[in-house]
Parts: C-alpha cells; structure tokens; sequence
C-alpha cells in the first residue's frame, strides 16, 4: 500500500463536535413545517428551498468549522481510510454493553457551553425519543439511540476530522457537491488518476458496500452494531453522514438496486438527527427503564468495540 505521509498532530479547531452538526444545520436548513419530511423520507420541494440553496453557506460559516472541514478533506486519503478500517474494525479494543458505552460517550467534554449544549448521551436520548414520538418501528427508536456511539472514537484520541464530518467515496473523483470541495486540492488523491475518474476504483453499480467512505463515527459504529439490527437500520448508521449521498443525490452511479432501495430510510432518519436540537432536554434517569429493555429486545449484555 502507498501510505501518506503521516498526518501531522493538526490542532483540534472545533470547540464542540456540535459546531460541525451546526454546521449541517445551516447548510440545509429544517424544511417548513408544511413541507417536513414524511415518514417515508423524501422532502417535498419547496419554492423557499431554492433560496436556501443558493445561500453562500461556505462563507458563512465560522473559521473553525472551516478548518476542521480543510483538515478533514486534506487527510481522509483512501489509503488513510483503508488503514482506520484495518485498525479499528477489528473490534478487540473492549467489551460494553450499549447504555454502558453512552455513558463511556458522555466523558467526551467538548468546550461548549454546558448549559445550552446537551451532552452527546443526551443528543442519542432525545433523537430516539422523536423518532419514538412519530410512533415509528422500535428497531427505528433503537437506531437513533446508538447512531452516534461511533463517536468514541474521539476518546481513543483520533482527530475530529477522523471522526466527524460528511462522509464521500475515497478511490473515486470528489464531487463537487461535498461541502468545501476546493479543499480537496490538498488531498494527495487529487493527483492521482485512478482515484479521480468517475468510478475510480469501482464497478459501476457494485454497491455502496464495496465502496470504500472516507473514515468516522458511521462505517465505525455499523461494524459494532451491524449483527444486531435490521437493514434498515444498518444503513442509517452507516450513511447518516453521507450527505453528498442522501441529501445531493450524488455517486448514484456506484450504487446498487439494495442502496436504492434503503436511500428512503436514510432519508427518514436524517431530520431525527439534524433537527431534533432545539428540543427539551430529555430526564434520562425517568428515560432509562424504557431503553434498557428496547436494548436488551436486540442486543446481548456486552458487545464488542
Ligand atoms: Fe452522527
Ligand atoms: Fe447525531
């Protein structure tokens, strides 16, 4: 394998993993009410969209958010992701149980302000417990409660960038519908041909299974939780970062007739994690007899990490 130069110990410039989500937030913002998501996922064009579309959200956004996205799109090379996916999906770091490693999660303290921010066990609370709210399949709840454990990773010492962030093919030309895209002239990928013709690497229509996704907390926490949940909800852990994908409708070309048809219950899952913030702070003591046993239908007492 041709490895990269190491990346060099960059500084972390994101005061909070909230400001990337943020971040998505303004990037596309909450559809009105009258044209929210229906269960199935697919939001109803809007004329007001379109204004939101052309807004120059990239020059909006904060210094740090831009930074974290520039560090992010000059490292996650395609060797870099290969050998993440070598060192970590081994799974043999440990054993935890899904609440016992919300708890674990909760120990990432960010430097937001705790009185405004909720904490990341809170953020998995709250997403489940809308979804659980629109009176959707358990295994939809369960989804939300475990999507963002991935995040852990945060506290094995990774960089952000290599936790968070929108998710795109690596081996494969960057679309410009990726947040930032001039930042990919960085990437040594960027110069190399093979990697940046249409399919690269691929087969066209292989499926998004063979498609290797730049490093973070999605492809990480699918492999944790993958023999456990129905394919459904694999596919929102797996993609819910993959916006270029989701929410531009790009790399169709890579994608197979199983992708094509779970693209809806990404879809469906996305405004639970985007939009579901502002809300009240959920009473996890009062919350946690209903989760345990929501776990324990689908998970054994421990799992490997
Ligand atoms: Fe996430
Ligand atoms: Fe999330």
């Amino acid at each position: 394998m041709n490895l990269p130069a190491a990346p060099a110990p960059e500084h972390s410039p994101l005061a909070s993993l909230d400001e990337w989500e943020d971040f998505l937030k303004e990037r596309y913002p909450e559809p009105a009410a009258d044209s929210a998501a229906t269960t199935t996922g697919f939001v109803a064009t809007d004329p007001e969209k379109k204004k939101e579309e052309f807004r120059n959200y990239e020059a909006d956004a904060r210094p740090t958010v831009r930074e974290f996205y520039r560090q992010n799109h000059r490292w996650q090379t395609h060797d870099f992701a290969q050998a993440k996916r070598n060192e970590f999906l081994t799974l043999n770091r440990r054993e935890m149980g899904i609440w016992e490693a919300m708890e674990y999660l909760n120990q990432l303290v960010d430097d937001s302000d705790p009185d405004t921010d909720l904490s990341q066990l809170e953020h998995l609370l709250q997403t489940a417990e809308h979804i659980r709210s629109d009176g959707q399949p358990r295994w939809f709840v369960l989804a939300g409660l475990v999507h963002d454990l991935g995040k852990i990773l945060c506290l094995w010492g990774e960089p952000q960038w290599a936790v968070v962030g929108d998710t795109f093919p690596t081996g494969c030309r960057f679309s410009d519908k990726i947040v930032f895209p001039q930042f990919f002239a960085d990437n040594p990928d960027s110069r190399n041909p093979r990697y940046q013709s249409e399919t690269g690497v691929y087969e066209p229509g292989c499926g998004l299974d063979q498609v290797q996704l730049s490093w973070g907390h999605d492809e990480y926490i699918y492999h944790v939780t993958k023999d456990y949940l129905p394919v459904e909800a694999q596919y929102m852990l797996r993609y819910h970062s993959f916006y270029p994908w989701h929410r531009e409708g790009e790399y169709s070309h890579l994608t197979n007739q199983q992708d094509r048809d779970m693209l809806p219950w990404v879809q469906a899952f996305n405004p639970y994690d985007l939009y579901t913030k502002s809300h009240a702070k959920p009473d996890t003591q009062a919350l946690r007899p209903f989760y345990e046993d929501l776990i324990a239908e689908y998970f054994p007492d421990k799992i490997r990490w």
